[in-house]
C-alpha cells in the first residue's frame, strides 16, 4: 500500500458516469475488487473508489457524481494532481471455474478490471436507463437489463456469481447465489483500518469492511444495517 500524488491524464464521460483517468506513478494496480483512497479537491476526507481499469501506466476510475466530493472528482482535468493511496482491502477470489459477473450501476464499476483479470467472462449488469448503460461498453460480453426487470431475474444456476453494486441488489444475489462473492460498500474516512467509520456486522461481531473486505463470500455477512431497519430478509 503506497501513497503517491499523481496527474489526471483524462476525465472522460461514460454516460451520466465520469472515467477518470490518471498516471499510475509507482502504485500498484493490485486485485480487482480492492479500491483505492482519492483525494477529493476541497473536501478534508478522501473518497474510496474501486479500480475500474489498469491500463499500462495509468489508474482508471469510474466515478458517479452523487456528491461534494465526487463532483469535485469529476471536475478534474488535464494535469491536475490528486493524491492516491492504495491497493486496500481485499479483491475478489480469481480462482474460480464458472465466473458470472453481476452489477447494478455504478458498481460496475470494478468489472472491466475483474473481466480482464478472468478472461472476459459473461456479465449481467443492471442500469435504470440506456443512458446508464452505457457504461456496460467498458465490460466485455456484458448482457444488459433496464429497470423495471432485475439482474436477479435473469440470473441462473451453476455459476460463480461475483457482483457488486447497491445493497437492495447485493441481498437479492445472496438469496439465489448464496456463494457468491460479494462487494460491500460503507462510509470510509481513512481506507486503513484506523478509524472504524466502516464498521459492519460480520458473523455477529462488528468489523472494519476496509480490512475484511470490501469483497465478502456471501455467508460472510450478516443481515446488513439497512435491510435490518427495512425488515427485508437476507
Ligand atoms: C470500497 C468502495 C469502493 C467504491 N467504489 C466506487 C467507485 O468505483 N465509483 C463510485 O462512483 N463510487 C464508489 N464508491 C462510493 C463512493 O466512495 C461514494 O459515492 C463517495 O464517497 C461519496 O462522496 P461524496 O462526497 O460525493 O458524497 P457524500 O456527500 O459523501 O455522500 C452522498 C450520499 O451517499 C451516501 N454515501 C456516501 N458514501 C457511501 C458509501 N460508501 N456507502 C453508502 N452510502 C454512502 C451518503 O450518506 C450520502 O447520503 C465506493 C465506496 C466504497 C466503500
Ligand atoms: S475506513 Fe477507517 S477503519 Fe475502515
Amino acid at each position: 500500500m503506497l501513497s503517491e500524488r499523481l496527474r489526471v491524464v483524462a476525465a472522460e464521460p461514460v454516460g451520466p458516469y465520469t472515467l477518470l483517468r490518471v498516471t499510475r506513478g509507482g502504485l500498484d494496480p493490485g486485485v480487482p475488487g480492492q479500491f483505492f483512497m482519492l483525494e477529493a479537491p476541497g473536501r478534508l476526507l478522501p473518497r474510496p473508489m474501486s479500480l475500474c481499469l489498469a491500463p499500462p501506466g495509468e489508474l482508471a476510475f469510474l466515478i458517479d457524481a452523487i456528491g461534494p466530493g465526487t463532483r469535485a472528482l469529476c471536475a478534474l482535468g488535464p494535469g491536475d494532481a490528486i493524491t492516491v493511496l492504495g491497493p486496500l482491502g481485499n479483491g475478489f477470489d480469481l480462482d474460480v471455474t464458472r465466473p458470472l459477473l453481476v452489477g447494478g450501476g455504478i458498481g460496475v464499476a470494478p468489472f472491466p478490471f475483474l473481466s480482464e483479470a478472468l478472461g472476459r467472462p459473461p456479465a449481467l449488469l443492471g442500469f435504470r436507463s440506456s443512458h446508464h448503460a452505457e457504461a456496460a461498453a467498458l465490460v466485455p460480453n456484458a448482457e444488459v437489463v433496464l429497470e423495471p426487470e432485475y439482474v436477479t431475474e435473469r440470473l441462473r444456476p451453476g455459476f460463480d456469481v461475483l457482483a457488486c453494486g447497491p445493497e437492495p441488489m447485493l441481498e437479492a444475489v445472496r438469496a439465489l447465489a448464496p456463494d457468491a462473492q460479494l462487494a460491500w460498500e460503507a462510509p470510509m474516512a481513512c481506507g486503513y483500518g484506523a478509524c472504524y467509520g466502516c464498521a459492519v456486522e460480520l458473523g455477529g461481531e462488528w468489523k472494519r469492511l476496509c480490512v475484511e473486505g470490501p469483497v465478502l463470500n456471501g455467508h460472510d455477512r450478516g443481515q446488513s444495517p439497512a435491510m435490518a431497519e427495512t425488515g427485508v430478509a437476507a
